[in-house]
């Protein structure tokens, strides 16, 4: 298949560099921009991306030479441009002032490159290095209004960089600029679409997999079900075996709704465990939030052994809705490390490592982006209300209770969100929230209903706008809205006193409060 290789050096738009080609109908593969080249099959073309890291800098992240030996063209993004330039002895020097934002671009010299783009477009800047000087062999294609290069090409033909960011969508025909360079440039056909996934991947399992059984732990999100669809479509359904492990900590009526999309796809062996004393009974008594994750993270491990033990399945494959970019924020991409804010439990189980060790591991969705996987569940007949829920941690509601974790506090907090999560429906407000969710506070406060005195517990609703979930903005509700809801909340769940509403982002708040 035709694809872009992109190289990355560490830039927060790299990702979506990829997925912007992407959606153009052409696969993109990242990988570390510093190690040795190597072309995957089909590739059409080169991105070096840009970085948080100046050229001049000791260490500073820099490509194999052989990048610039290439037959096939190589676009340079930002530092990838700079990068370009400085390596064939042109000069980058920091401005006197870091440029950010919309900036207008005249285009001076024709080039496919600009193709439907016109004589000049606002562009979006991000960065505090330029071009000073050119590289011998390259010439300038189009320059900003205050005359700085925003865009050179080599006189070898192949090798252009810009000092913009096309792949983001501030930035006036960025798309064009993209399906020229992949399109126009590299000559790449646009072959990445759903249907081909399902055929190609489809292939890929039986082949690996063989007559083995194939065992997939569900979550009820929508990376496991899609992931579970896909292996339902591909291999005979006697062969797939599901399992789901009830926690206690699952929303209202969400294991039974798990059970009946997992059935309506075809599912023959689905197991559902009953595991709800398993993660209340060690929670009881605790309330420090790492603690509580930790001994969820355990007891899923504890269950998972045990009840995988108990299946009996002999030599079987383990399947994981991994996405690519779980892969790339695990370090076997890019390689970025985070800093642990908060200890993700459904990462690395040792169940996972050890069948990785084996190579008996099915990843079904690796090289998927989140929007590919909704598509995709689509394509699988799964409906539109699963593939656009909102992300659910795997801790579930034990972190959403504060504090002390019991079954009658899950049961309020299950009573309320559903509520919540309801009347967001209702009000077409859902699908324009990228979270949302409420939260049981460790708090009661005293109240009046029907001239009696009560003391009930504090419910907070939670909504937030993201596209990652790494950064999050509080959602605008209207006030009618938000007090309607309450009301709502606090009608039907006699055990709720008082509804507040978090208006904190991230930073420095976290989406979740524990
Ligand atoms: P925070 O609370 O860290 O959450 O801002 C960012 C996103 O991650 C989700 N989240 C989790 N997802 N396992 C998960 O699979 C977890 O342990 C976990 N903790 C938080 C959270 O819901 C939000 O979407």
């Amino acid at each position: 298949m035709d694809t872009i290789l992109i190289l990355d050096y560490g830039s927060q738009y790299t990702q979506l560099i990829a997925r912007r080609i992407r959606e153009l109908g052409v696969y993109t593969e990242i990988v570390p921009g510093d190690a040795a080249l190597k072309l995957p099959e089909g590739t059409k073309g080169v991105i070096l991306s840009g970085s948080p890291c100046s050229v001049y800098e000791e260490g500073a992240p820099a490509p194999d030479p052989a990048v610039y030996k290439l037959s096939v063209p190589v676009l340079g993004i930002c530092y990838g441009a700079q990068r370009m330039m400085h390596d064939h002895g042109g000069r980058v020097a920091a401005l006197p002032e870091r440029e950010y934002g919309r900036r207008p671009v005249l285009v001076s010299v024709k080039d496919p490159l600009f193709e439907g783009v016109g004589s000049s477009f606002m562009s979006w800047m991000s960065h505090g290095d330029s071009i000073e000087q050119l590289a011998p062999g390259f010439s300038v294609l189009a320059s900003t209004d205050n005359g700085i290069p925003a865009a050179v090409l080599h006189s070898g033909g192949t090798m252009r960089g810009v000092q913009f960011h096309p792949e983001v969508t501030h930035c006036e025909h960025g798309t064009t600029i993209l399906e020229n360079f992949a399109i126009r440039i590299c000559g790449c056909v646009k072959s990445w679409t759903m249907d081909r996934y399902i055929e190609e991947e489809g292939a890929a399992i039986r082949a690996r997999v063989g007559n083995a059984p194939v065992l997939l732990l569900i979550s009820g999100g929508v990376d496991s079900t899609v992931a579970g669809a896909l292996l339902l479509k591909t291999l005979p359904p006697q062969q797939v075996h599901l399992m789901y492990i009830d926690t206690g900590l699952m929303r209202k009526s969400e294991s039974e709704e798990v059970m009946r999309i997992l059935g309506a796809l075809g599912a023959k062996h689905l197991h559902r465990i009953d595991a709800e004393a398993d993660f209340l009974r060690p929670l009881a008594g605790v309330t420090e939030p790492e603690k509580k994750r930790h001994i969820i993270g355990d007891a899923f491990i504890t269950v998972q052994e045990r009840e995988v033990l108990r299946l009996g399945l002999g030599e079987y494959f383990l399947a994981q809705g991994t996405l690519y970019t779980d892969l790339i924020e695990s370090g076997k991409g890019v390689g970025k490390k985070a800093h642990v804010i908060k200890s993700h439990h459904n990462v690395r189980s040792p169940l996972v490592e050890q069948k990785r060790t084996e190579g008996r591991i099915v990843e079904p969705l690796d090289r998927l982006y989140k929007d590919e996987v909704r598509a995709l569940g689509l394509k699988l007949g799964i409906g539109e209300d699963v593939v656009r829920r909102h992300p659910f941690p795997g801790p579930g509601l034990g972190v959403r209770v504060l504090g002390e974790v019991t079954k009658e506090k899950c049961d309020i907090l299950r009573d309320a969100d559903d509520v919540y999560i309801r009347e967001l429906k209702t009000r077409g407000l859902y699908d324009k929230i990228w979270q949302a969710f409420c939260v049981l506070l460790p708090v009661r406060s005293v109240g009046v209903a029907g001239d009696v005195r009560t003391y009930g517990w504090t419910i907070v609703m939670r909504a937030v706008a993201s596209s990652d979930g790494m950064t999050a903005d509080v959602y605008e509700f209207s006030m009618k809205d938000l007090r309607e809801i309450s009301a709502a909340i606090t009608n039907k769940v006699k055990a709720v006193g008082r509804v507040v509403y978090d208006v904190s982002s991230k930073p420095p708040a976290t989406i979740e409060w524990e």
